[in-house]
């Protein structure tokens, strides 16, 4: 299917790359049966409807209805393109493919990209030295040993140093003969008349990675109160901040090995709970989280604990956050520092286990709480309270939740429920936006039964007139689907849906391959037989009952020669039919 890759290299890729490997990386998977079974990344959902089956090779979402093989989720998880989703899954897996197989397009964006990600790992490499080795770094490794930062966490996050002066790095990638154009692209230096000058001086370096251990992008800070205090990449073709957490190629196994993630602000923040042994954290450096970065974490953590550093910062954070939390079920919890504390200055004072103990409130709790501090319980305050809370309790998806807060706050205010329901009614944009792109459920149960049975038993195809009732189906994706079947049997090809999806362009196609694959059958002569008799008496009275309304038309029109021809059509049926039932099994396809 793409032309610049060869058909036995995409089939390599897919026998190497299994699905259920390749998706745990991303989705918390549990075996359920014969299927393993998950939240669903490509939508909001409360409870596992995200299928995949390992047999099969193939995942399908029963609640947003997207389905495909690994090559699909690939291209939807990273937003790639078929040729690009192979490449990635390839290189994963070991396998060797020549550019010599691109579009010309395509070679030079992966070769941009590439050489990006060289230029920061050299750039990368170009700072530690100068951190670790060289005599313009010792101010640098001074500030972060007044910082207390250990050995190990300089060592484990790749910090380096960027030393004064306006060409450093400029003349470190000129002596390599790298062109200083790429360096640009890769946003270490800027441009000036007639040059260019260095990025990043007399800065801590923080190298960001992705969690394929690339470097994609960097921070520096200041060793002094020069501002801007931190500086970090602009976006480039491998850098997105949107999508893009310090320290989640560290954080990610910690992340899965306690369920949880910590999400604070800052880099030394990040570095310092490092510095106390805790891993499972990542930084969103100083932006705000986006549904991509919650998208990304859960993957990695069924709860995700936001810290801040104050009251007002957090909740401000938590308001704006808390319904994507909500529509993406990720538990999020919220622990606020004292006043005036990061993460960083805290773990200072009191310590790696006193942080631990800190109690995480969830979301709403934490709302209330800082509400309930900030206006006091005044009749005033208690007004101004329920004016502050009833956008975060709008948002939430649940009702259940909803009902439970609004007791809680009720109790806390000592006023009346109703009270607040109804101011709550009153702002009410409560519309859960649930994005659901249309199911594949279309077309009647039965129609799907004969397709998925079609699917999952090709050894029936030459026992019935397939291409008949594959022609009568009514529901039009799923007469493609049959037809595709029908010529791929035809032409002594697999069945199976992996390979189906593999030929298809059509996404509707594909969702309804994976909904009808990855559904339960198990299959047999008897119960295909049974099927197909069923099917063929439900088209049988559908045909009647047809006929009978036209019928009934024709004698309201008094259209007498057409009532004639119908009556017939009808005699001729009833014969055919009759006739029918004995050997509906004897053609061949
Ligand atoms: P803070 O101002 O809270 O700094 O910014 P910090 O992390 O506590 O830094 P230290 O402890 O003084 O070294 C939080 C994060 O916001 C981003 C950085 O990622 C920083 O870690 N930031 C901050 C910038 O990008 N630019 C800035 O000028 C300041
Ligand atoms: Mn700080």
């Amino acid at each position: 299917m793409a032309g610049f890759i060869p058909d036995d290299k995409i089939a390599d890729v897919r026998n190497a790359a299994n699905i259920a490997d390749v998706i745990s990386q991303y989705v918390a998977l549990k075996l359920a049966g014969k299927n393993f079974l998950g939240l669903c990344p490509f939508h909001a959902e409360k409870t596992p409807s995200f299928t995949v089956s390992e047999e099969k090779q193939i995942f399908h979402c029963f609640g947003c209805g997207q389905g495909g093989n690994v090559f699909t989720f690939v291209m939807l998880y990273h937003n790639l393109s078929f040729p690009e989703a192979v490449r990635f899954l390839a290189q994963k897996y070991g396998i060797d493919i020549p550019f010599g197989h691109m579009s010309p397009g395509q070679k030079r964006q992966l070769e941009e990209k590439e050489r990006l990600y060289k230029i920061n790992r050299q750039a990368s490499d170009h700072f530690k030295g100068m951190l670790l080795e060289s005599p313009l770094g010792r101010p640098a490794m001074e500030y972060l040993r007044k910082r207390q930062m250990t050995t190990d966490v300089i060592d484990r996050f790749w910090l380096g140093y960027a030393p004064g002066g306006w060409s450093n790095l400029i003349e470190h990638f000129s002596k390599k003969r790298v062109p200083l154009e790429n360096v640009e692209k890769a946003g270490l230096i800027i441009p000036k008349r007639g040059g260019y000058y260095d990025r990043f001086r007399a800065r801590i370096m923080f190298p960001i990675v992705d969690i394929h251990g690339r470097v994609v992008g960097f921070g520096g800070r200041t060793l002094d109160e020069s501002l801007p205090k931190y500086l970090n990449s602009p976006e480039t073709p491998i850098y997105h901040k949107s999508r893009t957490l310090y320290g989640l190629h560290v954080a990610k196994d910690h992340c899965r090995q306690t369920g949880s993630v910590f999400v604070v602000e800052g880099y030394f923040d990040l570095l310092a709970l490092n510095c106390h042994g805790i891993s499972n954290v990542v930084a969103s450096l100083g932006t705000a989280l986006t549904r991509e970065h919650i998208r990304i974490l859960k993957g990695y953590a069924k709860q995700v604990t936001l810290v801040f550093d104050s009251d007002e910062a957090g909740t401000k954070a938590v308001e704006r956050v808390l319904p994507l939390f909500a529509e993406e079920n990720v538990d999020v919890r919220i622990i606020g520092l004292p006043e005036g504390k990061d993460p960083d200055s805290y773990l200072l004072e009191a310590g790696g286990s006193q942080f631990m103990a800190e109690q995480a409130l969830d979301a709403m709790e934490f709302l209330m709480a800082s509400a309930i501090k900030k206006h006091g319980l005044s009749p005033q305050g208690k007004v101004r309270i329920v004016e502050a809370l009833r956008g975060p309790l709008g948002s939430l998806a649940d009702g259940v939740s909803v009902a439970v807060y609004v007791r809680d706050l009720a109790e806390r205010l000592d006023i009346d429920e109703s009270a607040i329901l109804e101011r709550i009614r009153s702002s009410a944009k409560r519309g859960k936006r649930e994005r659901s792109p249309a199911k594949p459920g279309n077309g009647s149960k039965l129609e799907q039964t004969v397709i998925a049975m079609m699917l999952q038993y090709p050894e029936i195809l030459s026992g019935f007139n397939a291409q008949e009732i594959v022609e009568s189906l009514e529901t039009t994706v799923l007469r493609k689907i049959g037809q595709i079947i029908l010529d791929r049997f035809k032409a002594d090809q697999p069945v199976a849906g992996a390979d189906l999806i593999a030929e298809s362009h059509d996404p509707e196609i594909r969702n309804v391959i994976s909904f009808l694959e990855v559904k339960d059958g198990s299959w047999d002569r008897e119960s295909c037989h049974k099927i197909v008799n069923q099917y063929q008496a439900c088209l049988i009275k559908k045909q009647q009952r047809l006929l009978l309304s036209r019928i009934r038309e024709a004698e309201k029109a008094k259209d007498e020669q057409l009532l004639l021809e119908l009556l017939a059509e009808k005699q001729r049926r009833k014969n055919r039919n009759t006739h029918l039932e004995g050997d509906f099994y004897g053609q061949e396809v």
